[in-house]
This record gives C-alpha cells, sequence and structure tokens, in this order.
C-alpha cells in the first residue's frame, strides 16, 4: 500500500476545548449583540476567527524566546531578525512593528498623501483602512476570474495587467506612491499570486515610475503554490522562490502573525535606505525605537525562527493539504465553497448557501452567527459588514462576493476537528431554507466597523 500523508509535526504540549449546549450559545451570542468577534473564547469550541496570531509556536522558536535579548538598543535578537529578513527577502534595512496594521500605519505615513491612488489586488481591510484614513483611494486591479467562485484558476490573486496599466496610464504618476500585491490575497479568498504575475507587475512600476510594495502576510503560502501550480518552479526550494518574488519587490510590510508563525508582530522592510531613514521617524513615534518597534526582544527571536519554519516545505504541505482537507469534505457534503482552496481558509459562498437573504440584511454574518449555534464554530464574515460604507457617499458597499471564512490557525487543530467543523457546516446546510430574514445594524464605527458593529435580529 502507498504510505499516508501526515503532518511533518507531532504534539508536545495540549489546550483543553470546552464544549457547549446550543441554548448557552443563544445567549452569549445575543449578549455579545451578534458579533462573533465579542464572544469570549471559552464560549467557542473550534476558532476559526482568524489564522493571525492563533498559531502553535514550536520548541525551537519557545526555546528562541528564552534566549531572546531585551536591551533597548541594538539587541542581539533584533540583528537576529535583520540576517533572517535579508537572507530571505533580499532586504538590507528593515524596521520592526507590533503587527501588520503598524507596519502599513509606519509606512503610509511616509508615503500615502490625500487623493492618491493606490492599485492593487483586493486590498485587505487595514490596509484599504489606512489608504482611506489618509483620504487617498484603493484601486482594485485584480483579474475577473477571481469573481467567479467555482471558475478553477490557479493563481486567483493575479492583478489584470490592462486594469493596472490604465490606472496608471490615466492619472499623473505623481498620485500614485506604490502598487500594492497582496501574497496571498486574503480578500479574494487566499488565493496566490504567480511569480510570472509579480514581474509582469514590477515591469509596469519600473514603466511608469512607480514602486512595489508587498503585503506579505502569507508569503509563504503564496510561495507553496508557485512551486506545486507554476511551470517551471517545481524543482526550486521554497527558499529559492521567495528569493526571487521578493526581488520583484522595493519594499514589504509583513503581518508576522501569520507566515512567521508568531503570536504578534510585523514590521516594514525595503530596498530603499532613504525611505528606510523617512519611515525611521515615525516607527519611533509609533512604535519604539528601531531596533525593537513594539516588539519585545524574545519575540523578534521567536519571529526569526518563524520566518525560517515557514520556509520549509513540509510545513508548507501539511498546512495547505489540512485546508484543502475540509474543503474537500465540505464539497462532498454539498456545500458551496471557494475553488480553488485557498492557502489558510475555505471561504463558503454565502449568496449561494442562503439564497433566500436580501444583501441588506447581510448573509454572509447570518450564515457565520448560525454556524457558530449549531457547533460552537466560530468564523468570520467576509461580505458587506467588513466591505463597510464608502466613504464618500456613505452607502453600504455591497462586494460581488458574500463569503464566510473558515481560517485555519497553524499547527493547532487536527483533522478531526476539521471533520467536526465539516458537519457543522453541513448541519446548517441541511436547514437552510427554514432561514427568513437576517440581521440589521443597531451601532456601527465610522470606519472597519465589523469588529464592534452590533446587531439584531430582523424578525
Ligand atoms: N494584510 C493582510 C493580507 C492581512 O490578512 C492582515 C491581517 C493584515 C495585513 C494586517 O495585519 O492583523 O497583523 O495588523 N489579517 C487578519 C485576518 C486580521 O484575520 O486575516 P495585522
Amino acid at each position: 500500500m502507498e504510505l499516508p500523508f501526515a503532518e511533518s509535526y507531532k504534539i508536545k504540549m495540549v489546550e483543553t476545548l470546552r464544549r457547549s449546549s446550543r441554548e448557552e450559545r443563544e445567549k452569549w451570542l445575543k449578549d455579545s449583540c451578534y458579533n462573533l468577534f465579542k464572544l469570549r473564547s471559552e464560549y467557542v469550541y473550534i476558532d476559526l476567527l482568524t489564522d493571525s496570531g492563533t498559531g502553535a509556536m514550536s520548541d525551537k522558536q519557545w526555546s528562541a524566546m528564552m534566549v531572546g535579548d531585551e536591551s533597548y538598543a541594538g539587541a542581539s535578537s533584533y540583528h537576529l531578525m535583520k540576517d533572517t529578513i535579508k537572507k530571505l527577502f533580499g532586504f538590507a534595512d528593515f524596521l520592526p512593528t507590533h503587527q501588520g496594521r503598524a507596519a502599513e500605519n509606519v509606512l503610509f505615513t511616509v508615503l500615502v498623501k490625500p487623493e492618491n491612488i493606490i492599485p492593487g489586488n483586493s486590498h485587505f481591510d487595514t490596509t484599504k483602512g489606512h489608504i482611506e484614513f489618509r483620504k487617498a483611494h484603493a484601486v482594485d486591479c485584480t483579474i475577473d476570474e477571481a469573481f467567479n467562485p467555482t471558475l478553477n484558476h490557479p493563481f486567483k490573486g493575479n492583478i489584470n495587467l490592462n486594469k493596472l496599466e490604465k490606472v496608471l496610464k490615466e492619472n499623473p504618476i505623481e498620485k500614485i506612491p506604490f502598487i500594492i500585491v497582496t501574497l496571498t490575497c486574503n480578500s479574494s479568498g487566499g488565493q496566490p499570486v504567480s511569480l510570472q504575475n509579480l514581474k509582469d507587475v514590477h515591469m509596469l512600476a519600473r514603466k511608469y515610475g512607480t514602486r512595489v510594495l508587498f503585503d506579505s502576510a502569507r508569503f509563504a503560502e503564496n510561495a507553496y503554490f508557485i512551486k506545486t501550480r507554476e511551470k517551471g518552479y517545481e524543482n526550486k526550494t521554497i527558499r529559492e522562490i521567495v528569493l526571487e518574488m521578493f526581488s520583484y519587490a522595493d519594499m514589504m510590510t509583513m503581518s508576522s502573525k501569520k507566515d512567521a508563525i508568531v503570536n504578534i508582530g510585523g514590521f516594514i522592510a525595503m530596498r530603499d535606505h532613504d525611505l528606510f531613514q523617512q519611515a525611521s521617524v515615525y516607527n519611533i513615534l509609533f512604535e519604539g525605537y528601531i531596533t525593537y518597534g513594539g516588539m519585545a526582544g524574545r519575540d523578534m527571536s521567536a519571529l526569526s525562527q518563524g520566518l525560517m519554519e515557514a520556509t520549509e516545505f513540509d510545513y508548507l504541505e501539511t498546512r495547505v493539504k489540512q485546508v484543502a482537507y475540509l474543503g474537500e469534505k465540505l464539497k462532498n457534503y454539498g456545500v458551496p465553497v471557494l475553488e480553488p482552496f485557498g492557502g489558510h481558509a475555505i471561504f463558503i459562498d454565502a449568496k449561494k448557501f442562503l439564497p433566500t437573504i436580501p444583501k441588506e440584511e447581510f448573509i454572509a454574518q447570518t450564515l457565520a452567527i448560525e454556524i457558530y449555534l449549531e457547533g460552537g464554530v466560530r468564523a468570520v464574515e467576509i461580505g458587506t459588514l467588513l466591505a463597510d460604507r464608502d466613504p464618500e457617499t456613505r452607502e453600504n458597499r455591497f462586494p460581488e462576493l458574500e463569503m464566510v471564512r473558515l481560517a485555519i490557525p497553524r499547527r493547532v487543530y487536527t483533522n478531526n476537528h476539521m471533520d467536526y467543523v465539516a458537519v457543522t457546516v453541513a448541519n446548517v446546510y441541511q436547514y437552510r431554507n427554514t432561514f427568513k430574514n437576517g440581521f440589521k445594524i443597531i451601532r456601527e464605527a465610522p470606519i472597519l466597523r465589523h469588529f464592534t458593529v452590533e446587531l439584531d435580529k430582523i424578525c
């Protein structure tokens, strides 16, 4: 017999999970104003809210924490991180930050001015938030194929070069400080960008005289997809692919809570030393001195080790295969899921799942709430709540895709947990026709509303 696939690690420490009853969950959810972000974590059995900062660190990462250097300036942990970033991405200058959005805040304070235009592939919400907060505009140039949830395209994170060139041609280039490429593209389903596309975007940036920024939170999963899907890369190592990917970027922002497998941390890295010096001022102002930027020395040491582990093929294979395992299960139960499966999460097509709920009643949120009630599984809405209001008209923005994301923390759950999640969702799918109404907003914040929004049932 052919030997089956199995995880590339074993478990050394465990955490107890508690199951609850549907009655308990109904009460907790009402008390949380039907916002899953407001639930206490002990009210959740399997937490697929996010893969951000929720991964399990390795024994080597924990031991790196013990030898972290907590010096205010020039700590050896900082130099370890600097060397790791140079080795993996090729950038000599970097600034640590406490997480990804802090990296955006520091860098965009230097680069983004009112009325600027930032083209990219389905900007992540904090990225878009930091652009719009500065009265600039994010223009989505993702390929059209990405908006067809069942179309099988290997690189649905790709940028449509015609759309991008149109933006570059029709606007004064001084208004376009950079193009942003998100690897993998979270907002369109954890979908990868091909190396060819990265190269083409770089060429267009050079042709028109602007720069390229990679939003790199899931860069290693992106590299795995390049190795397994793009011709010519099958025999390259993940690290060789990563180095080539980043040769087409001028700078990167990183949320280390994803593909550096740490619970907190981030950074900015760049080629331009002048830009580094300008950004250093804001790093000191917002984050901390340039050799720690909101991170403890031990966190920088664990992060450096995490970056090395995340760029090992065996780790990535285990990771991406677990996500696909859940995707296959759901597909077999008839649940409409986005395909191909993403690198960090399975996305359920909520419009197809609940066709009778009007879009004004938050289709994907209605589904995420029901998944929690059915099995204590916490997912997240990637739909109208997340898309927020248009900053000028204040009208709701209705995205083409209404999705529920089941994001899988790194090295945390077993495939038995995935089986449980799949049956939870399949049960809801069985009784989907009993759904009549969705939800209405009672209170919302002016920006990034989904984190704190309060909802009530429409009866
Ligand atoms: N960019 C991408 C592509 C992200 O997915 C995130 C965070 C960020 C930037 C911001 O990083 O959280 O460290 O400040 N995504 C999380 C998620 C929150 O659940 O997908 P952060």
